[in-house]
């Protein structure tokens, strides 16, 4: 064997320390390389990393922050092997900073003509098997989101999730004129689109799945959203290739339920439209009847995702299950509120919503929960019909969109809504992102 192949071998010790009192003596002077959150020491023979400066955060950033370690250690750590040696807490508290080492290599390099190659170091750890699930999910979100939309409309969207899926298979499948009379609202939002990019709604159920509970996820696909006839700005539109990350958060999540066997009954329905600009678009002042009745006047042709995720939460609530969950970009408003990093949800059961915030801590996933505040539901009356699709006020935008779907999740039904951003940005990766799954798959184990 080769020197070069030698070294290659060898496994490299990582210590990781929470405080700086945990630190061998002999350390303590040593002078280490500081980041926001942590310190690192790497020399030929192995890595300390010290979180003595994670101490001053919470249960949940503590854990969203070690993803964040993990890959700003990976970036560091070019071809060697590592194994972790020590660590001053639980070896489950570790499982992020693994995650974030495995994520650190995603790169989307499809429409490059020279790919960048970087090589990372191999960190052996006892949760590959786990690691490498999430990281699928993940890196199909990534992949589904950064595409752009001349290459991925609504039939492609639905391509990906069937390949993806393998173990679930195809129930529906609704275009055309069977969409406008099932899921009129979806329907009305897609007309505008050329054929290539026709509205679609789906369903996919887990194959041979019989459980006693009954769980719906609902994912927000607008291929493009230009804002239609109210058209967006610019500014306003350079990102909105990402408007269908909340479908695309609900695959990589219907793909982690089946991956880890989680004894539940999943049902993904995906609305799939592109929101385009042509004489066929539908007009703000339109009004449609929806798929559970009532009238909705459109007061603004931009929040096309609340009525497109309204026909699916009707079809939902029909079959009485035991858990929605939608995921959606759904607002600027959340956006404002919480910034890109932090996904806003609401829901209509409080334990229901206080086990969730507990599984976002444990798994270091944000989401935060914001008020279903029934005193703004009035906002949404309208002059002709039994109400609009936006509110009549400047403020509290993403509370009037929850409001709005609420009115189409029967009485009784748990029901979370995710409003997510379902993009980042930092020194390592801009593009599409995974949010919340971990959280969701957290909690959908404990239901
Ligand atoms: N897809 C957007 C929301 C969005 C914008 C999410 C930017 C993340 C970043 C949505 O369809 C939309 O345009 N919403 C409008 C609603 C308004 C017209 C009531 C918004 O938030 O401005
Ligand atoms: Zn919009
Ligand atoms: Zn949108």
């Amino acid at each position: 064997m080769t020197n070069k192949n030698n070294q290659k071998q060898k496994k490299k010790p990582i210590s990781i320390y929470f405080s700086d009192n945990q630190l061998p003596e002999k350390l303590k002077k040593s002078s280490f390389q500081t980041y926001s959150s942590f310190k690192i020491l790497k020399n030929e023979e192995r890595i300390i990393i010290n979180l003595e400066k994670s101490s001053r955060l919470n249960q949940l950033q503590k854990n969203f922050e070690l993803i964040s370690i993990g890959l700003i250690s990976a970036n560091l750590c070019d071809h060697d092997n590592y194994f972790v040696d020590f660590f001053g807490c639980k070896k489950s508290n570790l499982k992020n900073f693994f995650l974030g080492w495995n994520l650190a290599s995603y790169r989307f390099q499809k429409f490059k003509s020279k790919k960048k190659k970087k090589l990372y170091g191999k960190i052996y750890n006892d949760y590959e098997k786990e690691i490498k699930r999430l990281s699928d999910s993940y890196f199909f979100i990534r992949d589904l989101i950064n595409a752009p939309a001349n290459i991925l409309g609504p039939m492609e969207i639905f391509q990906a999730a069937r390949k993806f899926l393998k173990k679930f298979e195809l129930v529906n499948f609704i275009s055309g004129k069977k969409l406008e009379s099932m899921f009129p609202l979806i329907s009305a939002v897609g007309q505008g689109a050329d054929e290539r990019k026709k509205p679609i709604f789906c369903e996919f159920v887990m194959k041979k799945k019989k459980s006693k509970k009954k769980i719906f996820l609902i994912g927000k696909g607008v291929s493009f959203d230009t804002g239609g006839l109210n058209i967006k700005t610019g500014s306003g539109m350079s990102l909105m290739k990402k408007d269908m990350g909340g479908a695309a958060n609900c695959i990589g999540l219907a793909k982690l339920i089946s991956d880890y066997g989680v004894d539940v009954d999943v049902s993904l329905l995906l609305c799939l439209v592109e929101n385009s600009i042509s004489k066929k678009s539908f007009r703000p002042s339109d009004i449609f009847k929806s798929r559970n009745g009532s009238f909705v006047e459109i007061g603004d042709t931009d929040a096309e995702g609340r009525l497109i995720l309204a026909d699916a939460i009707s079809y939902a609530s029909e079959k009485k299950p035991d858990l929605i969950i939608d995921m959606a970009t759904l607002t600027g408003a959340s956006r404002v509120a919480m910034g890109l990093e932090v996904p806003s949800f609401f829901c209509n059961d409080d334990d229901l919503a206080m086990n969730l915030i507990d599984s976002s801590k444990i798994t270091g996933d944000p989401l935060w929960q914001l008020p279903l505040w029934y005193n703004y539901a009035n906002q949404l009356k309208s002059n002709h019909a039994d109400f609009r699709n936006i509110g009549n006020s400047m403020f509290g935008g993403a509370i009037t969109a929850a409001l709005f779907l609420e009115k189409f999740v029967q009485k009784d039904i748990p029901w979370i809504h995710i409003d997510l951003m379902a993009w980042t940005k930092n020194n390592y990766y801009e593009g599409g992102e995974a949010m919340g799954i971990r959280a969701l798959l957290n909690l959908i184990k404990k239901i």
